[in-house]
């Protein structure tokens, strides 16, 4: 990827900046442990050759992670040009040649209705103002029985209103576009309204938030971080709620009032 300039830097989302220091590299919810039990619950090998949909991948790790595991066809998709741009370099070294990645909006997808197996997203459908009209999308082009599978943050009931309103102000600033912070009720309720039959949800988990850095890339990513926000009055605007709300976001998991739901479903 070209060493982009400083003006460049500072119009880049929270998200592409991210993956420009080099810490979009591991899933975000639940680690790599999250991920495992997604695709355990896919169960991935029963499809021939399956066709699957990666929904904000990012980077694509979680997409090649899969495209390595098993003989399928999959598409990451996400809004950002240079999570893609990173996403094809690190695909071209690997030489897989059973991925393509492509710039697209889960809330209007450019694909034909009934065109995939598999539709799957981790840390994307909280993440959007209107999950029900995205799980809708998801629908309408999964193949009939296709299935769906996403893995996404919740609250649980014991954050108090006060502390949802401000989180949620925050998110909403991070990542640019007004989300709500849920609970498990209302996911449950969304999951019922979009219209997928076999509904589950398979439980919650409490290990969040788990990006899995070694020491070493931890150092480079704090060190490129500190330094991006010194030299860059604009990045210095767009970090500095992102750390604040870094740190009450850390402070509120630990005192266990998030955790992470996958849900399942079929067309
Ligand atoms: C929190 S990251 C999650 C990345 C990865 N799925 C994971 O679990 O680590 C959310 C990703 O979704 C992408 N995204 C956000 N809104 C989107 C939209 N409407 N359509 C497609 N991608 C979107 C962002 O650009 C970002 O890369």
């Amino acid at each position: 990827m070209k060493k982009l300039s400083k003006e460049e830097i500072g119009k880049l989302g929270l998200y592409e900046f991210q993956a420009y220091i080099g810490a979009m590299n591991s899933p975000t919810f639940g680690g790599w442990k999250g991920t495992n039990r997604l695709i355990e619950l896919l169960k991935i090998n029963e499809i021939k050759k399956p066709k699957i949909l990666e929904a904000g991948c990012s980077t694509g790790y979680i997409t090649r992670y899969i495209a390595k595991r098993f003989n399928c066809e999959i598409t990451g998709i996400d809004l950002g040009d240079l999570v893609l741009e990173i996403a094809h370099e690190e695909t071209q070294k690997l030489n897989l040649t059973n991925v393509i990645f492509q710039t697209a909006n889960v809330e209007s997808l450019p694909f034909p209705d009934n065109s995939f197996d598999i539709v799957f997203g981790e840390a994307i459908t909280a993440l959007v103002p209107n999950p029900i009209k995205v799980l809708k999308e998801y629908k309408r082009i999964l193949k009939p029985h296709g299935k769906i599978a996403t893995l996404d943050l919740f609250m649980k009931e014991s954050l108090s209103e006060e502390l949802v309103e401000e989180i949620s102000k925050i998110m909403s600033a991070v990542i640019g576009t007004p989300i709500r912070i849920r609970t498990f009720q209302e996911w449950e309720q969304i999951f019922t309204e979009s219209g997928f039959n076999g509904i589950k949800i398979d439980d919650y988990y409490d290990d969040i938030f788990k990006r899995s850095y070694s020491f070493g890339d931890l150092v480079k990513i704090m060190f490129k971080m500190l330094y991006h926000m010194i030299v860059n009055k604009e990045m210095r605007k767009k970090l500095s709620p992102t750390l604040k709300f870094s740190r009450k976001f850390q402070e509120t998991i630990k005192e266990g009032h998030f955790g992470y739901l996958i849900f399942m479903g079929t067309k």
